[in-house]
């Protein structure tokens, strides 16, 4: 695993471009980051990209257990989560929270991946090329040489400029802001389940038993303290607080220590709280992907602590959550009422996919990321060369550096 990023924020320097040119150049990012998302090319051996392990057809997860590497063989010990709302996934931070009781308690929340070691979606999009479990690079210049030799290469380096082009940081930085804004897209957060539409009003968009899911959910499931159904500043439910949790979740083999590999013992096995947004598609479940079915991951929740033979052991029974969850004395008919609710969760456009359309096409009206940037978490990401005008954030190169 790679321990150093390549790049977190660096310098400074500005860039003057008119408006139509800011347009075109975040077009251009998001077009190149596509590319990228879709190329083999980028793996070593050549293979593997990263719609290998996050497939659209499965809202952009994978449905195996854990994904092969580039290399036969290799595996990684996690699920690979679904890519859709990531970009609306909070920045990692330690928090105070006020709960309902109006006390102040203080929480890790937010952070990409599982355990969320990257800060942001911009410190995420750079590991998976470097993983050895996953795409393999050997380094920075691996992956800029890689790219001078892709399809979109005259592209790219019109985009930024044959200096940016001919340097390896550069380059490589500019390839992944290009990730990030790809990962914006409105096709990734469309918001057009049936739950958006009951929550708006639509009182007749749930059938009687997703109406009945629902109470539990809110009620004595206790779901929804941590799949939260409020709306966020400026998007409908995300279905998550972005918390931290140990649920005792069936061990793997090999302990996974999750959050506790940044801060210690007491987030020992803990795992950020994911989305429920179109969780019907996105099984296997758990961090681990030791959870075959929605139906069984109630059941879990429900009688974990007084099955514990049919669950065996977990990675770190002592940190693990026995307050909210384990034994909620939910009667059959509310565990199937709870699996029916989730297919509530899915969006439309994802789920409606035709054969033959690569990537889900987003509904009409929902805001560009133009519109909205000041809103996703990354929002200092406007110093990205896809908004000129602005400072840029590059950073310094070598030469540049010498000068
Ligand atoms: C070999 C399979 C594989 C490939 C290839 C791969 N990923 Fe992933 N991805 C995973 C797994 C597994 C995780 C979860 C890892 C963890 O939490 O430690 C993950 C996590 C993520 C996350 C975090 C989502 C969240 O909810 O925290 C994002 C974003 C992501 N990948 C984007 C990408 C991008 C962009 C690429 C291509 C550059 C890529 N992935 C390539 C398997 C893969
Ligand atoms: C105390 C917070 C909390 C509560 C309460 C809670 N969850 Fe979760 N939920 C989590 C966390 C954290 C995870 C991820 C755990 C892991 O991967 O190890 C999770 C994972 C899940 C998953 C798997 C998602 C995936 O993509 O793998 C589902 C489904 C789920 N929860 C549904 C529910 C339902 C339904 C309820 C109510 C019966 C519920 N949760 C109650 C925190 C909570």
């Amino acid at each position: 695993m790679l321990c150093s990023l390549p790049f977190r924020v660096a310098a400074v320097e500005p860039v003057k471009v008119t408006d139509e040119g800011r347009v075109s150049s975040l077009q251009m990012a998001v077009k190149l980051g596509q590319e990228i998302f879709l190329d083999t090319g980028l793996s070593r051996p050549v293979g593997q990209a990263c719609v290998s392990c996050h497939l659209p057809s499965a809202a952009f997860a994978d449905p195996r257990p854990v994904s092969l590497g580039a290399i036969k063989g290799r595996t990684g010990r996690r699920n690979a989560p679904s890519l859709m709302y990531a970009a609306l996934i909070p920045s990692f931070a330690y928090e105070d929270l006020f709960t309902k009781d109006g006390s102040e308690v203080y929480a890790y929340e937010g952070g990409l991946f599982h355990d969320g070691r990257a800060r942001d979606l911009f410190e995420q999009v750079q590991q998976p090329f470097f993983d050895h479990n996953e795409m393999n690079l050997s380094g920075l210049a691996d992956l800029a040489n890689r790219l001078r030799a892709s399809a979109y290469a005259a592209e790219f380096e019109a985009w930024i400029g044959k200096e940016r082009w001919n340097d390896d940081s550069q380059l490589t930085y500019h390839a992944f802001r290009a990730l990030v804004e790809f990962l914006k897209e409105p096709m990734f957060r469309p918001f057009d389940a049936r739950i958006d539409d009951y929550l708006a009003g639509n009182k007749e968009a749930l059938s009687t038993a997703e109406l009945r899911g629902l109470e539990v959910f809110r009620g004595g499931g206790k779901c929804a303290d941590c799949h939260f159904l409020e709306p966020t500043v400026w998007t409908p439910a995300l279905l998550s607080d972005f918390g931290y949790d140990n649920l005792g979740v069936p061990s793997r083999g090999e302990k996974d220590p999750g959050l506790g590999a940044k801060i210690g013992a007491e987030g020992m096995g803990q795992f950020r709280a994911p989305s429920l947004r179109n969780v019907e598609l996105t099984g296997p479940y758990m961090h681990n992907g030791s959870i075959a079915t929605l139906q069984e991951v109630m059941e879990f929740y429900n009688r974990r602590d007084l099955e514990t033979e049919r669950w065996g052991s977990t990675d770190y029974p002592e940190t693990v959550n026995r307050e909210d969850m384990g034994k909620l004395n939910l009667t059959d008919q509310q565990v199937k009422d709870l699996v029916a609710l989730m297919s509530a969760f899915t969006d439309r456009s994802v789920k409606e996919q035709k054969s033959g359309q690569r990537f889900p096409k987003a509904p009409v009206g929902i805001p560009s990321t133009t519109a909205k940037r000041l809103y996703f978490p990354d929002w200092t990401h406007r110093l990205h060369p896809a908004y000129p005008g602005l400072p840029d954030e590059v950073p310094v190169s070598k030469s540049e550096r010498a000068k």
